[in-house]
């Protein structure tokens, strides 16, 4: 139960900017419980007040979250000016105010997830939480145990000046063989990327999420990233179902098993 103001809720149920439905209000085309209310700054309960725009019935909606399936091509931000933002994929938003969950780069695919809530944002990301992201990856070349190793202790990504070690990840083997055994949307995607004709199909799970953290793991193992998508972060696992560039709300289960 919140109390907020009547041009807030309406302006959070994307009716308009916090101008326009100030006019509205101050218009009388809005009830609360029935009775007509000009006054914007009237405060009215998310739960219990009935708000009506010309006689049209407004639930309210806080909190609101999807999985996406990010496809390449589009950025992991709110706005951008060149390309399609995660956020502009989510057709059927209730909320404006909707953010995705940390970054994906354009070219990776997979799991984002697409909220207004800065909690479980906040919980999700902070280095402190410890939060595992699996990301399915192929790389150019012949995946090695000694990688594997290197991986669980730890890759220096950083420059000649500023070492960085990543804390451990986890580095399992899935395929190694050549490009023509790949889903043929897959060997489109790779082919693009240049000659490789040996390739690995690993799952790599870390717990951090410094700028570009698996390009450069792997670049520094000498493997270059042809293809890269998230699987899953905590307990949330990307839906088979869904293709790229679809989405869909979280189940409750979904939502309980992350706020734990
Ligand atoms: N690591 C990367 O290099 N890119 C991503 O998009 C995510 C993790």
């Amino acid at each position: 139960m919140a109390q907020i103001r009547l041009d807030k809720y309406l302006a959070d149920m994307q009716l308009g900017s916090r101008s326009q439905v100030k006019q509205y209000i101050r218009k009388g085309l809005v009830t609360v419980d029935s009775k007509v209310v000009t006054k914007p700054e009237q405060k009215v309960d998310t739960d219990d007040s009935e708000i009506c725009l010309e006689g049209k019935a407004v639930a309210y909606h806080c909190r609101q979250y999807y999985m996406l399936n990010k496809p390449q091509g589009v950025v992991s931000a709110t706005v951008d000016l060149r390309y399609p933002t995660v956020v502009d994929l989510i057709t059927e938003k209730k909320r404006s105010d909707l953010f995705p969950v940390g970054r994906l780069d354009v070219d990776t695919e997979g799991l984002l997830l697409i909220t207004n809530d800065g909690e479980l944002c906040h919980n999700l990301l902070s280095p402190k939480k410890h939060v595992d992201k699996c990301y399915y990856v192929i790389v150019q070349g012949k995946v090695t145990g000694e990688d594997i190793a290197a991986c669980e202790e730890g890759i220096d990504i950083g420059t000649d000046e500023q070492p960085l070690m990543t804390a451990p990840a986890k580095l399992v083997i899935q395929h190694i063989g050549m490009v023509c055994e790949l889903p043929e949307r897959l060997q489109e995607i790779v082919q693009k990327q240049g000659e490789a004709e040996l390739v690995s199909q690993v799952y790599l799970t870390i717990q951090e999420g410094r700028y570009h953290q698996v390009k450069k793991m792997f670049a520094r193992l000498g493997k270059p990233v042809l293809y890269l998508k998230r699987i899953s972060m905590g307990s949330l696992v990307l839906d088979e179902n869904l293709a790229p560039g679809t989405y869909r709300e979280l189940t409750k289960a979904e939502l309980d098993c992350l706020q734990q």
